[in-house]
């Protein structure tokens, strides 16, 4: 499971939880609002923290924020004391604009993804997600020899910025291994393979 994945899931189970609880008190169902707090409260608290934790990562390993990403933090942000005061004061309007501004934020991800989409290659993700994603694989498997900037040389590994494979070059390499160097086709689907050599191949100088 990669960092995606991971904030994926937390996205769309607090999500979940989050549109319960909204219909609830929306219906004014107040014991089975509170029941259902009680009982998701500990599940609430993982999701929610790995939600924020897997994205502040992605974010910090990707490095360049684009502003869609900067409207969806501050959606997500603002969504939060909104939802406090919602369910400390039982306001439904406010529980349901808390709601929507998380929806507003889940949608303009998507949306965003859609629209970079007419860009997308054979592997059936775009040149956009394709660089997350290597850059993602590349800082767990790969930081550890090779260096945040490919030139660190761990157990003999050799300076990324001056290879001269190309992209398929790297690919293969990556999936077989070579000396000291871990072969990863068992760890790494394709699509991952794919997407960290694309993203080597932007680290030359
Ligand atoms: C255990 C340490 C280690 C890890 C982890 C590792 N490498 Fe390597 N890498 C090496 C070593 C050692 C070599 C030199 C292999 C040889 O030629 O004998 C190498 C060589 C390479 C080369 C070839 C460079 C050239 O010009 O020939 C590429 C490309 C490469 N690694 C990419 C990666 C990528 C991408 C990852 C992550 C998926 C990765 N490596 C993970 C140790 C590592």
């Amino acid at each position: 499971m990669n960092l995606l994945t991971i904030h994926k899931v937390s996205v769309i189970l607090f999500l979940l939880i989050y549109l319960i609880k909204t219909i609830l008190l929306v219906a004014n169902q107040t014991e089975n609002l509170e029941k259902f707090k009680k009982l998701t409260k500990v599940l609430e608290m993982i999701v929610s923290a790995s939600f924020l934790i897997t994205g502040i990562w992605m974010l910090v390993e990707i490095g360049n924020i684009k502003s869609f990403q900067i409207i969806k933090i501050c959606l997500v942000l603002a969504s939060i004391p909104v939802a406090v005061i919602a369910y400390k004061k039982s306001n439904k309007v406010l529980a349901i604009v808390s709601l929507l501004m998380i929806i507003m934020s889940y949608g303009l991800a998507e949306m965003s993804r859609k629209q970079r989409a007419v860009g997308s290659n054979d592997m059936g993700l775009n040149s956009s997600d394709t660089l997350m994603v290597g850059q993602t694989v590349y800082t767990n498997y790969c930081v550890k020899c090779h260096g945040q900037d490919g030139n660190k040389g761990f157990m003999g590994a050799l300076d990324l910025t001056l290879s001269s494979l190309d992209e398929a070059g790297v690919a293969d390499l990556v999936a077989n291994g070579k000396g000291n160097m871990t072969a990863f086709k068992d760890q790494l689907t394709a699509e991952q393979i794919h997407a960290v050599a694309v993203y080597v191949k932007t680290m030359k100088h």
